[in-house]
């Protein structure tokens, strides 16, 4: 075990160390850790959707009814009828003939590249995409190209070269970045799939509920969901519960239900995760004031770091500043939990060496006040 040791002190040496921080509650924009309160710019509950009174009664009413465990996987036991129901709302929002639940994001893009995908085949993955998909291509066995991040030029020139080497050949990339906040040339991207003879997967787990005039996402906001293969999201984010998603034709889930070891091995989500992803799905219709907010307050946030000559990638909600040396990242963060304000460092391999960042993450939550002096004040005089 002295190599383990030995691992965790150069971590530690490096300003790379994790360790786990502990909140005792969480709710409305704010965190409390150590018995301290902060204004919270860590969650991915972008909409605020994870405290609301409707999705916890869905939950509660759910337990109720079908006990805390679906008890089984859904091709033994585990399936019931309130999937369907969820998968029937994810189709319909997404554009697609059907629609897949996972156990999480995580399981879905680990399991999906497998089942469609091998070592005859080529993958095309943006080199910022999420370690899930990642991971998801390493073990389908196929042929993994990085490209540049949103370089089409790059991508391009690698579909030249190698596509026809290939029998079949996919390009994946997420719709808004979540280290970035960024967003790829999605049209782009699928002139190129067609030209090249590729299949097309997305990742829309931070553009679900924000972007497009239902929530859907980047590909409904681009007018191109009609072009993309396989559309995957999560429920973890916006959606402020738990789960993931694929939208696609009925074909293609129907394999996936055959073939997709991720899906066919585990046990199926509580009852009570999928009654309140329901709830959550009815929400985006109900209250469509919660995304034009947040994207009101997403503008507000970037033009407040222009007025203080900090340039950011991206205009969502997810704000990255780019601060270079993890040291540093680590130190601005202490800076601003000092004053409050709980944003976290995110440093490589999360993100590429030299890239380390603070990840400003903004919820409807958070009021236009409290984004101002976190930036006009308290960002400002930590930078000086
Ligand atoms: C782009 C992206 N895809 C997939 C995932 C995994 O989703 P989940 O948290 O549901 O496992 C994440 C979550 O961090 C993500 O950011």
């Amino acid at each position: 075990m002295e190599w383990i040791k030995k691992f965790l002190d150069k971590q530690k040496e490096n300003d790379l160390l994790r360790a786990l921080n502990t909140a005792s509650h969480r709710q409305g924009g704010k965190i409390h850790i150590n018995g301290k309160e902060y204004f919270d710019f860590s969650s991915n509950d972008y909409l605020g959707l994870s405290s609301h009174p409707k999705i916890i009664a869905a939950a509660r009413h759910a337990t109720e009814k079908y006990g805390n465990s679906a008890s089984a996987s859904r091709l033994l036991s585990g399936n019931l009828e309130i999937n369907h129901v969820l998968e029937a709302k994810v189709a319909a929002l997404k554009g697609k003939e059907s629609a897949l639940i996972f156990n999480s994001g995580y399981q879905a893009n680990s399991g999906i590249f497998k089942s469609l995908f091998s070592k005859e085949d080529a993958i095309f993955s943006d080199r910022h995409n999420h370690a899930s998909i990642i991971d998801g291509i390493l073990l389908s066995g196929a042929q993994l190209f990085r490209f540049h991040h949103n370089d089409m030029g790059h991508l391009k020139m690698l579909l030249k070269k190698y596509r026809h080497k290939y029998r079949r050949a996919l390009v994946v990339t997420e719709t808004i970045f979540s280290m970035d906040g960024d967003r790829p040339p999605l049209s782009e991207i699928v002139e190129l799939k067609n030209k090249f003879n590729c299949q097309l997967i997305v990742d829309e787990a931070h553009a679900t509920g924000i972007f497009g005039k239902n929530g859907a996402g980047v590909a409904e906001d681009e007018g191109l969901t009609h072009e993309i293969d396989i559309i995957m999201g999560t429920f973890g984010k916006a959606l402020g519960s738990f789960g993931a998603y694929v939208a696609a034709s009925k074909t293609i889930t129907d394999y996936l239900i055959n073939t997709c070891r991720s899906f066919i091995y585990s046990t199926a989500l509580p009852p009570a995760i999928i009654a309140a992803n329901i709830a959550s799905l009815e929400l985006l219709k109900e209250e469509p004031h919660r995304r034009k907010k947040l994207c009101e307050k997403s503008r507000l946030f970037h033009k407040y770091l222009e007025s203080i000559s900090l340039k950011t990638k991206g205009n969502s909600q997810i704000i990255p500043l780019i601060v270079g040396e993890s040291k540093k990242a680590v130190a601005l963060s202490q800076q601003l939990e000092a004053a409050g304000f709980f944003v976290l460092p995110i440093r490589p391999p999360t993100v590429p060496q030299g890239q380390a960042r603070l990840r400003f993450s903004l919820t409807f939550d958070h009021s236009e006040e409290i984004i101002e002096k976190l930036i006009k004040e308290v960002l400002q005089s930590c930078l000086i």
